[in-house]
């Protein structure tokens, strides 16, 4: 039996999945790890905790199985990640990862003095804190001397193949993400490198997502005791893989991720010129392109509400949700790591509003799941104001396993909502692009048509449309006021 490992470096955790050659999945492993925030708006980890974390998973997920079958090791992983080393490839800070907001100066620097039109033209897209390239200049501002240090940098998910290959080396999807890459004519910028000051030999090669970089180096074969002929795949940014994960492949589909950061993907066969729109212009996984809007804080919102604030389990505070969908009128904000999409804020902070004596806990836990979902809507509504017509979504990520969110994503954006029937998201996104690589598929059209089977969860119902259309006016009202 061939096999076929997929990885996706989240923020939270590392999943690990393997499947054989017909995508059915052989066993899995997960390996939490700490977000560490030494600051307000500060957001980081370390690079070799996610390297030990992988090779954990990957022994634990391997026990029992014969290790000179794997044909393909691809890492998908949470993007804009700054990773610098030394040259001696050493990391030489902890990553400033994408929910991180002290670039703040250094976005306003680039979106108003450089200019969003010129940002538009080298890039395709703005400037925003979480993008590596204004992380740069808050180094080479703040840290001079480590700065000038760097003889590399990487994307987190980079720094695995790095690590398993001993090359540098990216994807275009990722890659997008930096605002270092001309998205549009998919090549490094140069001029973009000269505005950051750095030098563009620390930038890694640019691949497709389905394109092999190398094989794993004697030394990690040996260490993790696995065929020295594994081909390690470039892989993708999380989005892009769930995107393929998903099947959302095709011009128009949508796919919508509630992980930790709650992400709006739209698959376009052509670049698109975002100008006017804070939303993001990047390349897809697929070789083409896509839309992105996303939000900081989604299924991680939910989490600090249940477990940090309530102390409590899901199952409990889901069990009344249902009978209250539609009539609340409490509000949430969920800017708790300030907002990306559409408002470009670190500083904004998380409220709720039009609380009384008579609010219920179980009015404020909706609400969450609400604001979340009002502020995904938000990113819609600057893709259809695009010319998309988006009417269906796909959906996954942790978020799917509370009831009801499906049903509120539905009535708030007025879409029918699909989940995929097996596995899904960006480790099995992944998956599918080590299948590619290894050519058991010819393209990942036929690999996702042949993978991949929807299943229609949910459709808007008229009536709750109307009533969350006039619940979104008031969410919209939020942000100029918390600001
Ligand atoms: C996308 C983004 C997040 C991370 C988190 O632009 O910043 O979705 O990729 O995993």
């Amino acid at each position: 039996m061939r096999l076929y490992v997929g990885a996706d470096l989240g923020t939270s955790s590392i999943k690990l999945m393997v499947c054989d050659e017909s995508g059915k999945l052989v066993s899995e492993a997960k390996k939490p790890y700490e977000l560490l925030l030494p600051k307000p708006c500060y957001s980081e980890q370390d690079p070799n905790t996610w390297w030990e974390s992988f090779k954990q998973c990957l022994r634990q997920a391997l026990l029992g199985h014969e290790r000179d079958e794997i044909r393909t090791i691809c890492v998908a992983g949470q993007m804009h990640g700054l990773v610098a080393l030394d040259e001696n490839n050493e990391v030489i800070r902890n990553a400033i990862l994408w929910n991180d907001g002290r670039s703040d100066k250094e976005t306003s620097y680039l979106n108003e003095v450089i200019k969003k039109d010129k940002l538009c033209d080298l890039t395709g897209n703005y400037a925003f804190a979480g993008f590596t390239a204004t992380k740069l200049l808050w180094m080479k501002e703040n840290e001079k001397e480590l700065f000038k240090k760097i003889k590399h940098i990487l994307l987190p998910k980079d720094y695995i193949v790095y690590k398993l290959t001993g090359e540098y080396s990216t994807d275009y999807s990722d890659a997008s993400g930096t605002l270092l890459l001309d998205v549009k004519n998919k090549k490094w910028s140069k001029e973009m490198c000269d505005i950051i000051g750095i030098n563009t030999s620390i930038l890694p090669d640019l691949h497709e997502s389905y394109a092999v970089v190398k094989t794993v180096s004697d030394k990690v074969a040996d260490e993790l005791s696995i065929n020295k002929n594994i081909k390690v795949v470039a892989g993708a940014g999380d989005n892009a893989s769930a995107a393929i994960g998903t099947g959302c492949i095709n011009n128009n589909d949508c796919n919508i991720s509630l992980g930790t950061s709650g992400t709006v993907f739209l698959s376009t066969d052509k670049f698109v010129d975002i100008r006017e729109h804070p939303i993001h212009s990047f390349a897809h996984a697929n070789g083409r392109h896509h839309l992105m809007g996303c939000v900081l804080s989604a299924a991680s919102a939910y989490m600090w509400w249940v477990e940090r604030i309530l102390c409590s389990s899901y199952e409990n505070e889901e069990k009344k949700l249902n009978a209250l969908v539609g009539n609340n009128q409490i509000l949430f904000a969920p800017y708790l790591m300030g907002e990306r999409c559409p408002y470009n804020d670190t500083n904004v902070r998380g409220a709720f509003l039009n609380l009384s004596l008579n609010t219920s806990k179980e009015e404020m836990t909706l609400s969450v799941l609400e604001g979340v979902s009002f502020a995904l809507n938000d990113c819609i509504e600057l893709i259809r104001r695009k010319g998309f017509n988006i009417q269906n979504i796909t959906l996954c990520g942790g978020g799917l396993k509370t009831p009801v969110w499906p049903k509120l994503l539905s009535n708030i954006m007025n879409v029918s909502v699909y989940k995929i029937k097996t596995e899904q998201g960006p480790a099995y996104g992944a998956v599918i692009l080590g299948l590619v690589a290894d050519k058991k598929f010819a393209s990942l059209d036929e690999a996702c048509s042949s993978l991949i089977e929807k299943e229609l969860i949910e459709t808007p119902d008229n009536n709750l449309v109307k009533k969350y259309a006039n619940l979104y006016k008031n969410y919209q009202k939020c942000y100029e006021r918390l600001k």
